[in-house]
């Protein structure tokens, strides 16, 4: 968890736990920061946040003050009123648009697949995942990623995360190198942390990793790590003669290609290039996918495609890491593939997410901004001049949850920019507010 929001979860606790009194005024974020031993900013993140959610407020010169309704937790009527809990907050990044997913839908095949259990579903469900959903993830990947698999060779995990952490787990020893984008997701470091590899930074231009670079300074790393399709949080593909280098270069060397696919679905124009898996005649690639963007993130729901001589030594390791998405969610999302409802989802979330990415193009650059222009994703991508982490924490002192990219940055340097998403605004008056704000904030 990011320091400012164990900052920001500690001065919950303690509002909950009375021993912060509604109405009393926090220290300065310069003398909390001094305090804690952080950076103000830190401070400055932890305390926006809890502006945002209405644990304070914020009264200009006089100081940051426990907001006065703020005394019973998780239960505190501002909190709920003024962003119930789970509620994006503008700009958040990695959610789906929450208002467009069926619900009513979801909640009938559900139903009906609780119905048709039999007493044979009470048992453990299969360490690998459910069969059926398998199955019908082999024939979506057929159908919309020309990638040609069995169920056999598919792993479900509980998000991305558990994806990787199987992943290491079966083929890497301590001390492997692997390939990381750079700036490239963040989160999934600690667990080659974790699995005590070396994290090797390959920087990132227009044509998406620069493998060359890679080849160049890591040679013989066992792994390289990639967004392909749409790179995090840049948004570029990786070009077609770097992914051909890239492919030759795992070949020769024996190494492992993991292909990031996260949020493919999402292209508004031009032709896709294929995924790497579509061309690993050798048998290099391990491609990851989720349906935490196509779908939704509470469902906690990722897969991998091994390479089938792989196939065996995955399955042992799902033993001591099994898939524990609950069997009742995993029959839903096959059911919810196999009639098709995911196509339709899928078209109608292009839609939705074509007209909301222009609204928020449009307002950004009507407030002056720098939009670096992306041909998919669900995240959008602004250059700014100077410190982006010091705007980052302006903007969000004013409860935007925009990020800075330099906080996505490994060792590379380069422009600053702020990083956002736009699923979640529904009109185009609501993305010209934010945008306002937030010229307003880091102004
Ligand atoms: C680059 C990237 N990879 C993978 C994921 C999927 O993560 P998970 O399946 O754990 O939700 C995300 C989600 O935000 C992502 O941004």
């Amino acid at each position: 968890m990011p320091r400012y929001q164990q900052i920001a979860r500690q001065l919950k606790q303690a509002i909950s736990d009375g021993e912060l009194a509604a109405g009393s005024r926090l220290p300065s974020s310069r003398t909390m920061a001094l305090e804690l031993g952080v950076a103000r900013a830190t401070v400055e993140n932890a305390y926006g946040e809890l502006v945002a959610q209405g644990w304070l407020d914020r009264r200009g010169q006089a100081g940051t003050f426990i907001s006065p309704s703020a005394t019973t937790g998780a239960n505190n009527p501002a909190s709920v009123a003024s962003h119930p809990q789970g509620a994006p907050r503008p700009f958040q990044m990695g959610l789906p648009a929450l208002d467009a997913f069926p619900r009513a839908l979801w909640a009938r095949i559900m139903g009906r697949r609780l119905r048709l259990q039999t007493r044979y579903d009470l048992v453990m469900p299969e360490a690998q995942g459910e069969s059926t959903l398998r199955q019908a993830i082999a024939e979506y990947l057929r159908f919309s990623r020309s990638i040609d698999c069995q169920p056999e060779q598919i792993f479900i995990t509980p998000g991305f995360q558990a994806a990787m952490r199987l992943v290491t787990h079966t083929l890497a020893k301590p001390g492997d190198g692997i390939w990381l984008e750079d700036p490239g997701y963040r989160y999934v470091r600690p667990v080659f942390d974790d699995a005590k590899m070396a994290l090797h930074p390959v920087p990132v231009d227009d044509e998406g990793m620069q493998i060359e670079y890679g080849i160049r300074h890591f040679p013989n790393a066992r792994f390289a790590l990639l967004t392909p399709a749409h790179q995090s949080p840049l948004g570029v593909a990786l070009s077609l003669p770097r992914r051909r280098q890239l492919l030759d270069w795992a070949v020769s060397n024996q190494s492992w290609l993991i292909e990031d696919d996260y949020d493919s679905e999402f292209r508004y124009h031009g032709k896709p290039l294929p995924p790497i898996k579509s061309l690993d005649g050798p048998q290099r690639v391990i491609y990851a996918g989720t349906f935490s963007k196509s779908l939704f993130p509470a469902l906690r729901v990722a897969w991998l495609v091994v390479p089938q001589q792989q196939v065996e030594a995955f399955s042992r390791h799902t033993h001591l890491l099994p898939c524990t998405a609950p069997l009742l969610i995993q029959q839903t999302i096959a059911d919810f593939l196999r009639e098709g409802h995911f196509w339709r989802h899928l078209k109608k979330m292009r839609l939705c997410y074509s007209q909301r990415r222009v609204w928020l193009e449009q307002a950004l650059q009507q407030q002056g901004f720098d939009v670096v222009p992306q041909a998919g994703g669900i995240q959008l991508v602004m250059r700014v001049r100077g410190d982006d982490r010091g705007l980052v924490a302006k903007a969000r002192a004013a409860g935007l949850a925009v990020q800075a990219l330099s906080d996505w940055r490994m060792v590379s340097q380069g422009e600053g920019g702020i990083l956002m998403s736009f699923t979640n605004l529904t009109s185009q008056g609501m993305a010209q507010q934010v945008a306002k704000q937030l010229r307003e904030a880091i102004t």
